[in-house]
C-alpha cells in the first residue's frame, strides 16, 4: 500500500534551505510541495532544483497553502518565534531553524502556540537525531564509561564578513554563542542536563555581537568545558570523559560518522555513516511525530528547547550581550 506523503514546504531559501531540501529528496514519504523566498526568481529557481511544484515570492502565500502540512523555517535567528507562530496560526506543523529564538520570552510563545492550535512544532537540532550521537548518548547512559565527569566539545570556525551575511550581523542575531555556541551547550545538556552554574566570556566585535565564547558549566560531580567561536578553528571532535573511560566522538562532532570508547588502554571505534548530509534524520521525526498526532518530539522536546534556551539567555546576559 502506498504511504500518504507528508508534504512539506519551505521558507527563506538561502544556505540551510538548501542543505535541507537535498537530504528531503532523500525520503520516501515525504515531497517538497512549496517553497516562498522573498525574490520570486529565487523561488522558482529553488523549486526546479528540488523537483517543487509551487514556488511563492512571499512567505503569507505559503502560510496559506491548504496543501502543505509542515513548514520548515530556515531563515535568520531574529525572525524565527514571528514566523513560526505565524505558520502555526495558520494551521502548520513546523519546523524551526536552531537557535529557537533570541529570548527565552519569544520561544516560551511559540512551544505555547504549538500548543494553542494542537499542531506539531520542533526546533531543528538535526545533531539529536545524528545516529553516532543518539548510540553515545545510550552508551552513557548505560554506564558503558562510568560516571560522566568531563565534557569538552567546541564549535568554532573562521566567518567571512560578507556584506549582508546574517553570521556578523547584530540585528539578525548573529555572533558565534546563538549560532554555534548552542551546539556545545545542547551536548552538555543531553549527557548531564542543566547545570548547577554557567560561567561565560566572551571577546566582541566592534559591532558588539560575540566573536567568541568560551563556558565552563558545573554540574554536582561534573564540568564542561566549550567554545564557539567565528574567527578560530579548532578539531571539532567532543569528548565525554567518566569514571570507567571516554567516548570521543569523530570530527565534526555536530554530525559524527562514528565515534571511539577509549576504556581499559584499548580504542574500539564505531561507523555510523550519514544517510545524505544527516538533515533527513530530523525530518524523518516530524514525519513520525504527525503521524503519530504528536505536538512535540519525545527525543528533542519543547521543554528540551525551552531549557536550552534559558541556559543560552544565562549566558548572554552574563556575557553583556545585547540585540
Ligand atoms: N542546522 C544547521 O546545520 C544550520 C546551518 C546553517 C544555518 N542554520 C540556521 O538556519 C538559519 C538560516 O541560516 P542560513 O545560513 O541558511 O542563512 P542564509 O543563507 O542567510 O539564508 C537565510 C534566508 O532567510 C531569508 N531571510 C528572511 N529575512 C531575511 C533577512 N532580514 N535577512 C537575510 N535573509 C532573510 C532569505 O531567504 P529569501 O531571500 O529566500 O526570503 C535568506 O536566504 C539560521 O537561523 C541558522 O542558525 C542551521
Amino acid at each position: 500500500m502506498e504511504i500518504q506523503k507528508i508534504k512539506w514546504g519551505i521558507i527563506g531559501l538561502g544556505n540551510i534551505a538548501n542543505q535541507f531540501a537535498a537530504d528531503l529528496q532523500l525520503l520516501k514519504d515525504a515531497e517538497l510541495t512549496a517553497v516562498a523566498s522573498r525574490d520570486s526568481d529565487k523561488a522558482k529557481e529553488f523549486a526546479q532544483k528540488y523537483n517543487c511544484t509551487k514556488a511563492y515570492n512571499s512567505y503569507d502565500a505559503l502560510f496559506e497553502d491548504e496543501n502543505v502540512d509542515i513548514i520548515y523555517i530556515a531563515t535568520p535567528h531574529n525572525s524565527h518565534a514571528e514566523l513560526s507562530i505565524k505558520a502555526l496560526e495558520n494551521g502548520k506543523h513546523v519546523l524551526c531553524e536552531k537557535p529557537i529564538a533570541l529570548s527565552y520570552t519569544d520561544a516560551l510563545r511559540m512551544t505555547e502556540a504549538s500548543k494553542k492550535y494542537n499542531k506539531f512544532f520542533m526546533e531543528a537540532f538535526w545533531t539529536r537525531f545524528i545516529p553516532s550521537v543518539q548510540d553515545v548518548l545510550s552508551k552513557v547512559i548505560d554506564g558503558e564509561i562510568g560516571d560522566v565527569n568531563y565534557i569538552k566539545a567546541d564549535f568554532a570556525f573562521i566567518g567571512n564578513e560578507t556584506e549582508g551575511g546574517r553570521l556578523f550581523d547584530k540585528k539578525s542575531g548573529g555572533g558565534a554563542l546563538f549560532d554555534i555556541g548552542v551546539y556545545p551547550l545542547f551536548l552538555s545538556y543531553i549527557m548531564l542536563g542543566i547545570p548547577k552554574e554557567i560561567i561565560a566570556k566572551s571577546i566582541f566585535h566592534k559591532n558588539d555581537i560575540d566573536l567568541q565564547t568560551s563556558m565552563i558549566l558545573q554540574y554536582d560531580n561534573a564540568q564542561a568545558i566549550l567554545h564557539a567561536s567565528i574567527v578560530s578553528e579548532s578539531d571539532m571532535k567532543a569528548v565525554i570523559g567518566g569514571s570507567k573511560g571516554r567516548i570521543e566522538l569523530n570530527a565534526p562532532w555536530f554530525m559524527a560518522n562514528g565515534y571511539s570508547v577509549f576504556k581499559e588502554e584499548k580504542e574500539i571505534a564505531f561507523g555510523f555513516p550519514n544517510f545524505g548530509k544527516g538533515y533527513s534524520y530530523e525530518a524523518i521525526e516530524c514525519n513520525n511525530c504527525i503521524r503519530n498526532n504528536q505536538i512535540e518530539s519525545k527525543l528533542w522536546s519543547h521543554q528540551n528547547s525551552l531549557d536550552l534556551s534559558r541556559m543560552v539567555e544565562g549566558i548572554k546576559n552574563q556575557v553583556g550581550l545585547e540585540f
